[in-house]
């Protein structure tokens, strides 16, 4: 019987391996999880999780019966090494595993602050898994003091439920200004304000030269020489794509794991999804960290482990929330050039061109600008930034 062994049970592994039955697959199927839980959904983590109104049985991507349905074997709280390719075998505890085919989804690593600087200090958090959140919830007390290290999407969400919960919360980003990697400058500006709304106290071109404290961290020096006192730290300073069990076992990375457009590394017989893998896109490559893509290519992988060759075609979509503001974003804006903006009110819209072409947008409580601005992506359609811009265009419209 042909056995798929799932390395990483996080949405891309739980996805590909219900897509696999539904497919109709009849073998044996195993989803290897480091982590001690089921699969569950990670976005949540540093919003409604963090903030205590979703409860971890809402997380749970699908309840525990669900995998014994399926017949799914959940091997989960060890690690899968020693990947032995050549003999289409990996180390399980005290196991020795068997695959006829082998699927990487094994996500990504937070970046930490280096322990030189105090970045092993207890009380300094990074925020990617279940067990990381869990152990920032009960220090989140109202009146204490957070030091968010990072300006982008991690450290902002985390900076907004802090702030939420009254917690005196100052964000250090070295860049010029927030969301440099991710974001146009209007982006950054609409949540630099929208934080500055809510007490954040950010500064910008800015890092942490020191974390201090004897066991816990209590203080932090900046860059600008200031000292803050500090109860807690999370840093946001980005991540490590990759598996260092798989690049042990040889298997090519460039960018995270490199796959082809069907979702193969360039071992036989291994292949990835999700936040891990990079593939080709219109002429480059391309890794995406979005849960969009870890279900779309996960399902993709899932029908070509059965034979189906077909390409994975992209759609990316991301989403935010930030205290009243839900952010949702489609397309992919690499090399924008123009950005023009829509405003109604409190809905407004971000929309990236280069040169002619239409390439993302960024809505800002407003569905209705996304939804069009997804559609007119995915079916290659460009409206000119002119037209977008005048307040007077009927959007939908444009669909037509
Ligand atoms: N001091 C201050 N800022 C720093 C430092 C530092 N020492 N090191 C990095 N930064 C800043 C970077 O300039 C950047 O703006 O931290 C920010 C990190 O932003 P991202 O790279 O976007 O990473 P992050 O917010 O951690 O998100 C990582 O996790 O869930 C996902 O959607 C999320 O895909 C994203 C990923």
């Amino acid at each position: 019987m042909t056995h798929i062994v799932v390395v990483g049970a996080g949405q891309a592994g739980a996805s590909l391996c219900a897509k696999l039955r539904n497919a109709g697959f009849t073998g044996q199927i195993t989803l290897i999880g480091n982590e001690p839980v089921p699969p569950y959904q990670r976005p949540p983590l540093s919003k409604t999780y963090l903030l205590g109104e979703m409860p971890l049985d809402r997380l749970l991507l699908r309840p525990e019966q669900f995998y014994t349905e399926q017949d799914i074997t959940l091997r989960l709280g060890q690690p899968a090494e020693q990947i032995d390719t050549a003999a289409k075998t990996l180390v399980l505890g005290r196991e020795v595993l068997h695959y006829d085919e082998l699927v990487l989804a094994t996500g990504l690593t937070p970046r930490r602050l280096p322990a030189s600087i105090g970045g092993a200090l207890a009380g300094v958090h990074v925020v990617r898994t279940l067990a990381h959140v869990d152990a920032l919830a009960a220090p989140f007390l109202k009146g204490g003091s957070l030091l968010v290290v990072g300006g982008g999407y991690i450290g902002l969400e985390a900076a907004a439920v802090a702030a939420q919960k009254g917690l005196k919360v100052t964000l250090v980003e070295l860049a010029d200004r927030l969301l440099s990697r991710v974001a146009c400058p209007e982006t950054a500006a609409y949540f630099h304000e929208l934080h500055q709304h809510h007490g954040v106290d950010i500064r910008l071109g800015t890092s942490l030269e020191r974390l201090d404290g004897d066991g816990h961290v209590t203080g932090a020096l900046l860059s600008d020489a200031t000292r803050l006192d500090v109860d807690i730290v999370i840093a946001g300073i980005g991540v490590i794509p990759g598996c260092a069990t798989a690049e042990a076992a040889g298997i090519e990375m460039e960018n995270g794991i490199k796959t082809d457009a069907f979702g193969r590394t360039t071992t036989p017989h291994v292949w990835a999804a999700g936040d891990c893998a990079s593939f080709p896109h219109e002429g480059g490559r391309i890794r995406l960290e979005s849960v969009g893509n870890a279900i779309d290519q996960a399902e993709i992988v899932a029908e070509n482990l059965l034979g189906a060759e077909k390409p994975y075609m992209a759609k990316p979509w991301f989403w935010s929330d930030q205290y009243d503001v839900k952010l949702q974003i489609a397309g992919l804006n690499t090399g924008y050039d123009r950005v023009v903006t829509r405003a109604d009110g409190a809905a407004r819209s971000h929309w990236y061109y280069r040169g002619a072409a239409l390439l993302s947008v960024d809505a800002m409580n407003d569905a209705r600008a996304y939804m069009i601005g997804k559609r007119l992506i995915e079916a290659g359609k460009h409206p000119s930034p002119e037209v977008v811009a005048d307040p007077a265009t009927d959007m939908k419209a444009l669909l037509r």
